[in-house]
């Protein structure tokens, strides 16, 4: 059939076509110079894997924009990235994040710039961000997208490293790609605990407040951190450590790309493999370290004590009180009495 004879079918085309509104659809995975995504519209990678959008942490009344695994993947919705996690807003309606100025922005209810990539105004018109399968979030110019991107999540993780993105240092511009924890299940902005890669040996280090170290992976062996033994049972991370001119840092992909897991900083001070079970439609802890949270620096306060039997871990001693009995029930317990 030869559609320009068929006087039915023009209509009907150009009734779709005003259809779609100046916005990001359902399903599209770019943000484009003429696109703004706000309230409950979201982006999801071209395979569906990741959607990007507004969410509320925990019981937080307030909306950051993160990137979870689409539902199809994982039915319970785990956030993997958080842009504004210091710059929340209350209304996701009436607040948007676009390019703009050759960056990727987010607007508050005022109309305020709250969040931003970063980047030194480029007079690119065509600049958009593109959501991958692999949870990279990209910032590239459109009109040349095989050029290497502008900016990207993976370079600026929150609390999580996914398949594929690197955790270490750039020996360009001294930045240290680290992982930090959650303030706490509702608050996503950087907390307590940190992992990083040492910068004088190929080992990764928990820091507590970014300055007292208190565990260690031990070096690299090409094969095993020497101090976790229990990944010579390892079979389904497949690690490797690059070092060169411009970068440190350790990588991993998944022997069986069909299995969905990450490493968390948890807000707990441990950092934790988990892989999703989809027959229990939960998250199965893999491995953690330290091994017990009372070996976490500092979890019980300067004068608590850590009981690795008991449910929750923290006491105080006779004559003391949690100095914060908010928090200690949230159990935030480094507070202090
Ligand atoms: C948005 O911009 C892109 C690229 O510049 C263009 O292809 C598309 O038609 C535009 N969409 C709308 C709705 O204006
Ligand atoms: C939210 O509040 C409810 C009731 O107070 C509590 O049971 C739940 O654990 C809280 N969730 C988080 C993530 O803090
Ligand atoms: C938007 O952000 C600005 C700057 O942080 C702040 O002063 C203003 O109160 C915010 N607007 C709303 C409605 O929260
Ligand atoms: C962008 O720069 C401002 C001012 O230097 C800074 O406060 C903010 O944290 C930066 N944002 C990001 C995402 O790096
Ligand atoms: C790395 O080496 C430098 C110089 O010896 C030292 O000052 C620094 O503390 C070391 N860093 C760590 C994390 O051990
Ligand atoms: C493991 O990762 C390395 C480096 O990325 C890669 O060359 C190798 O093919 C991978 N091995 C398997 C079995 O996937
Ligand atoms: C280091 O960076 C420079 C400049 O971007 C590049 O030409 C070079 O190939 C890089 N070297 C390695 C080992 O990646
Ligand atoms: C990969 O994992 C899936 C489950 O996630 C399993 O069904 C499949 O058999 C695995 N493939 C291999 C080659 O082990
Ligand atoms: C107790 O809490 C207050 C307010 O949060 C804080 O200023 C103080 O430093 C805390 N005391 C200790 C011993 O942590």
């Amino acid at each position: 059939m030869d559609v320009r004879n068929n006087p039915w079918i023009m209509p009907f085309v150009i009734f779709l076509c005003f259809s779609l509104k100046p916005h990001v659809s359902l399903g599209a995975d770019t943000i484009s110079a003429n696109s703004s995504l706000s309230g409950d519209q979201t982006v999801v990678s071209a395979g569906k894997v990741f959607e990007l959008g507004f969410f509320k942490p925990g019981n937080s009344s307030n909306y950051y924009i993160g990137m979870w695994y689409y539902r199809d993947k994982v039915s319970a919705q785990t956030i993997v990235w958080v842009a504004n996690r210091e710059t929340p807003v209350s209304d996701r309606f009436s607040s948007e994040l676009r390019i703009s100025d050759g960056n990727l922005a987010l607007f508050n209810e005022s109309k305020i710039l709250i969040w931003s990539t970063n980047l030194s105004s480029s007079s690119s018109r065509s600049v958009e961000a593109v959501l991958g399968n692999d949870g990279n979030l990209v910032l590239r110019d459109g009109s040349n997208p095989s050029l290497s991107p502008l900016w990207q999540s993976f370079d600026f993780p929150a609390d999580t490293w996914l398949p594929g993105a690197k955790v270490g240092l750039s020996k360009i511009n001294n930045r240290n790609t680290r992982l930090i924890s959650w303030k706490s299940k509702d608050n996503p902005a950087p907390g307590l605990f940190s992992l990083e890669l040492d910068p004088n040996q190929s080992q990764y280090l928990i820091f507590w407040k970014r300055s007292i170290q208190y565990w260690t992976s031990g070096e690299w062996n090409g094969q095993i951190f020497s101090l976790v033994p229990e990944m010579r049972l390892n079979y389904i991370y497949n690690f490797s450590y690059v070092s060169n001119d411009n970068e440190s840092y350790f990588t991993y992909s998944m022997y069986n790309s069909t299995v969905i897991s990450r490493f968390v900083m948890d807000d707990g001070g441990q950092i934790q493999q988990q892989t999703w079970s989809a027959s229990t439609n939960a998250w199965f802890l893999f491995w953690s370290q330290p091994k017990t949270q009372c070996e976490v620096y500092a979890y019980c306060g300067a004068f608590g004590s850590c009981n690795a039997k008991s449910q929750p871990f923290c006491d105080c001693p006779r004559g003391f009180n949690p100095n914060s009995t908010g928090d200690w029930y949230s159990e935030v317990f480094s507070g202090g009495m």
